[in-house]
């Protein structure tokens, strides 16, 4: 397995580049003989390979998850020690939370090429073609993080937003309480969900990412894009899952020390709508206002029309409209 790991890193590196097959085996340490053997191997777990006589081999991008890729050298103190790829599930956030009851650790990331069954909020569907997107979760048990599930919200959100700058360069915006726009269009969202299971408390933070594909605009009730429309090319996935890893980790060690200003300073920074007067239903009412501060413990503050100064939490609160 560290063999082929390694080769599948040779690969990887390499990007559009091609290795012939001498080059490859001299790196890997592998007799050019076996070599056929070990590029059937990552064939079987998914990786699309070129190859050709006169150039050799290199790896079809974008490429397949798969947990070396991501783990390697990533430096989380929280987070991501496991990390779990699989081709489908119903939903990954469930495979979180099973994963209880299964030895699954605090931390563990469960990544899927498809969701059969995808949650968004408010009783959603999360619906993306295979392969394509970013659909993860991070399991987290027993952590005081999880004791404020509008922190937890918010920090996933910023956590995309600034994986999004960090692998592609590209500047997004946040929308209270979960989603991340380019341009005014959804890229992301955060699900946060929380269980107790055989007397632990399991938080699972959903993200879903558009990557390489947006959904059909039939089935979503606002404009959608994806991270490639912008770029004008496929997005690598593994390395935005590493920038969203390693900045989550930092944000839920930041909620976990109680350091809330931080995540709201920043977060507020990335948020397009301070001092918008938006129309939210919550708890079975409709509250217009102006928007005062998102907190990370107490929600959306808002200045209503009726003079009322309210707190909304995320958690069942959906932003119904937003004007400047
Ligand atoms: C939303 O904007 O409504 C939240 C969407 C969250 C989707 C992600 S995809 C990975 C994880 N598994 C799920 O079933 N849902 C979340």
């Amino acid at each position: 397995m560290e063999r082929l790991n390694h080769i599948l890193e040779l690969l990887y590196d390499r990007g559009e580049g091609f290795f012939s097959l001498e080059e490859l085996s001299a790196a890997a340490g592998v007799e050019p003989a076996d070599m056929n053997e070990h590029l059937e191997a990552l064939r079987e777990k998914g990786q699309e390979l070129e190859l050709t006589p006169h150039r050799g081999v290199r790896l079809v991008r974008p490429v397949r998850l798969d947990p070396h890729l991501i783990e390697r050298g990533l430096e989380t103190r929280r987070i991501a020690k496991s990390v779990l790829c699989f081709s489908e599930v119903d939903s990954t956030n469930d495979v979180a939370f099973d994963s209880v009851l299964q030895g699954g650790t605090d931390g563990l990331v469960v990544l899927g090429e498809f969701q059969r069954l995808g949650r968004g909020r408010l009783g959603r569907r999360w619906i993306c073609p295979p392969g394509a997107n970013i659909l993860l979760s991070v399991l987290l048990i027993n952590s005081k993080a999880a004791l404020s599930h509008e922190a937890l919200t918010i920090a996933a959100g910023l956590a995309v937003s600034e994986a999004i700058e960090d692998a592609c360069g590209l500047g997004s915006q946040l929308r209270w309480p979960n989603d991340v726009l380019l341009e005014g269009a959804k890229t992301a969202g955060v699900l946060v969900e929380l269980r107790n299971i055989s007397a632990q408390r399991a938080a699972v933070v959903g993200i879903g990412i558009n990557a390489n594909a947006s959904p059909d605009p039939a089935q979503v009730d606002m404009p959608a894009t994806d991270i490639a429309e912008h770029l004008g090319h496929p997005v690598e996935r593994t390395e935005v899952i590493r920038a969203l890893l390693a900045r989550l980790d930092g944000w839920i060690v930041t909620i976990e020390a109680g350091e809330l200003e931080r995540l709201h300073e920043r977060w507020v920074a990335r948020c397009g709508m301070m001092n918008q007067r938006v129309t939210v239903l919550s708890g079975g009412r409709r509250h217009v206002g102006r928007v005062l501060d998102v907190s990370p413990l107490e929600g959306l503050v808002l200045s209503c029309d009726d003079g009322r100064r309210v707190h909304l939490p995320a958690a069942g609160s959906t932003l119904d409209s937003c004007e400047s």
